[in-house]
């Protein structure tokens, strides 16, 4: 059994976001001790992914990418968003985190749990099927859904 440590953060989001739902699990505690992958940039403001980040990959979810993006059942992975600062070689603010976990009842999302965090933990109770599934379907339908790759790793 894995054991989320609740922190407070996360109770508050819990009892106060309206955003909240059973498909939304805390952010798993601990996740900066997985192996984290090398800094990206975007800087092209129309990307979704414009800012810096970084990604986040458990053990499971590591031998899934060394398999070549194939995942086997509770494997997670982060990704940590910045903003860029100035002339981008300090990261700024952290502003969304957003989490992927195999799971095999998440149906109609590929097998994935996918769900959105604000800055500071909180769901941002996005839909994962429309604000998510959609756009990883059409980028990694053929890796599992997962876009980025093992050798995203290598730093
Ligand atoms: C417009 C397309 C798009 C949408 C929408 C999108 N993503 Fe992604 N996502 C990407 C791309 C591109 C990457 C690869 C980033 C990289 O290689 O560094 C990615 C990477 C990820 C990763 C790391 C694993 C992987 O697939 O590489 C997670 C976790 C993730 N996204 C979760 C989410 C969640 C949760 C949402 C909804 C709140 C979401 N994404 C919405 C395009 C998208």
């Amino acid at each position: 059994m894995k054991k989320y440590v609740i922190s407070f953060v996360v109770l508050s989001a819990m009892c106060c976001s309206a955003g909240w739902a059973a498909s939304e699990p805390p952010l798993p505690k601990g996740y900066h001790s997985w192996q984290k992958s090398g800094r990206k940039i975007v800087t092209d403001k129309s990307s979704l992914f414009y800012g810096i980040h970084y990604l986040y990959a458990d053990k499971k979810a590591m031998q899934g990418y060394q398999a070549g993006n194939k995942f086997r059942e509770g494997s997670r992975i982060v990704v940590e968003f910045f903003n860029i600062k100035g002339n981008s070689s300090a990261d700024g603010p952290l502003n969304m985190i957003v989490l992927m976990q195999k799971d095999k009842r998440q149906k109609g999302t590929g097998g994935w749990l996918f769900a959105g965090y604000s800055g500071d933990g909180r769901p941002s109770g996005l839909d994962p099927l429309k604000n998510c599934f959609e756009c990883h379907q059409k980028e990694a339908s053929h890796k599992d859904y997962v876009i980025s790759t093992s050798k995203d790793f290598v730093r």
